[in-house]
């Protein structure tokens, strides 16, 4: 570290040259990793002329000063040290903000992601039949390496929504490993969310012009360190996912609700069938002989549903306003009565189609009695919304 010349490890770029290619890493408490990372990187990229952008969000671990030392005797190594709106995405796009090439990669610092197919990648787009190539775990020749059930399972569901609801053309649109052309950045980056960690999502999500191939490379297993997605993460993406298919005029968090309102209505209808099915369980108070069982099943299924609605919204929907402690408690009372007063609009709606006839005409009786009640449903689930945001989980405004 005390070497005060630059002299040059591997093929760096000419100073005043743009170099052709540039990698940046995001990273956060990868000391360890990063001077392998940078040594694999050259190793990979040989002759090309390229450049590597260590976006760093000043690391507890000191990974900006470990970057910093090796830039002192590397030249084509580049520090950001970034005190200000930490985050994956944001770390990128500030990375490929500084960076001179004209053919911008993105690469995790933690040698998950092998860098061995960085001069493929560059390839394919220097061919010009594609302005973004995403390192694929998904495609021929890749793979995940020795992953759980379990985070297999949750890739596994984040892909599929991507695929069905933004229709991206990548088998593995959760990669954070991909490569695109200066002028496909420049072309999208205003637009883009630095919100959250899908930053290739947010690429070709926003922009659908862009040509997109996959190259396969195998995910390989975090040595040193540990990762930094939590599970808040899910919420995170599916936001994001929101706001790409809905746009920003529409709040994200409402798609949220109506996810978690249509679990509810699966959920209420399971429970009542299963109650109906097994018997609502009784309890001899004498008065359950009073109440007729079907009676018993509903009102049992709406309790419990009502229950697991608040517990969902509570943790989940609403997670930056959730309740804690003996709060929880207070916060489903005021639920419960948003719920009462959601139902009655429902009713009053349903009833009052079904009085005016609005429909009976065109389509038919039964089906006309259906739409009535979607119709009552929709408008009691923005009535709700509107109560849950005003009065249960009330939103700072920023
Ligand atoms: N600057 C900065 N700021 N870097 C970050 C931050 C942050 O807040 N959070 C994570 N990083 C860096 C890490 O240091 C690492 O280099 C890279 O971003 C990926 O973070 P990991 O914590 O290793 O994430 P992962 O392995 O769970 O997720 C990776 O695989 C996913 C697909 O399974 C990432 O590549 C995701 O983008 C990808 O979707
Ligand atoms: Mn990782």
């Amino acid at each position: 570290m005390t070497a005060e010349t630059p002299t040059s490890l591997s093929a760096p770029a000419q100073p005043d040259a743009a170099p052709l290619l540039t990698v940046v890493t995001p990273t956060y408490n990868e000391a360890e990793n990063l001077p392998l990372l940078i040594e694999r990187i050259h190793d990979a990229l040989g002759s090309v002329p390229h450049e590597i952008v260590v976006a760093d969000d000043n690391s507890p671990d000191g990974t900006w000063r470990v970057a910093e030392g090796i830039a002192r005797v590397d030249p084509s190594v580049v520090v950001l040290r970034r005190f200000h709106d930490h985050g994956l995405s944001a770390a990128v796009l500030d990375g490929m903000s500084v960076a001179r090439g004209s053919h911008l990669a993105v690469i995790d610092a933690d040698l998950q992601h092998d860098p061995a197919i960085l001069p493929g990648m560059l390839s394919v787009l220097q061919c010009g039949d594609a302005d973004v190539v995403v390192g694929s775990r998904e495609s021929e020749g890749g793979g995940y390496g020795d992953w759980s059930v379990q985070r297999r399972f949750v890739s596994w569901v984040a892909t599929m929504i991507a695929r069905v609801f933004l229709r991206v053309p990548t088998d593995d649109p959760m990669s954070g490993y991909f490569m695109l052309t200066r002028r496909s950045y420049e072309a999208t980056a205003a637009d883009i969310n630095p919100l959250g960690f899908k930053i290739l999502l947010e690429f070709i999500g926003r922009n659908r012009d862009l040509r997109v191939t996959d190259l396969g490379y195998t995910f390989a297993n975090r040595i040193h360190g540990e990762t930094k997605l939590k599970p808040s993460v899910i919420r995170s993406y599916l936001l994001a996912v929101a706001e790409l298919r809905l746009g920003r005029q529409i709040d994200p968090v409402f798609f949220l609700y109506v996810l978690v309102g249509i679990l509810g209505v699966a959920v209420n209808s399971l429970l009542f069938t299963l109650f109906e099915a097994f018997g609502f369980p009784r309890v001899d108070t004498g008065l359950n002989e009073a109440l007729d069982p079907i009676y018993s099943s509903f009102v049992a299924s709406v309790a419990l549903t009502t229950l697991l609605l608040f517990a969902v919204n509570n943790e989940f929907t609403f997670w930056e306003q959730r309740y804690r402690g003996w709060r929880i408690a207070g916060a489903l009372v005021l639920y419960g009565v948003m719920t009462l007063v959601g139902t009655l609009v429902h009713v009053a709606v349903f009833s009052w189609l079904q009085e005016t006839g609005f429909l009976f005409d065109l389509i038919g009786d039964d089906a006309a009695r259906v739409v009535h009640n979607l119709i009552g449903a929709t408008v009691a689930l923005v009535v709700n919304w509107y109560l849950n945001t005003t009065f249960v989980w009330r939103r700072r405004l920023n």
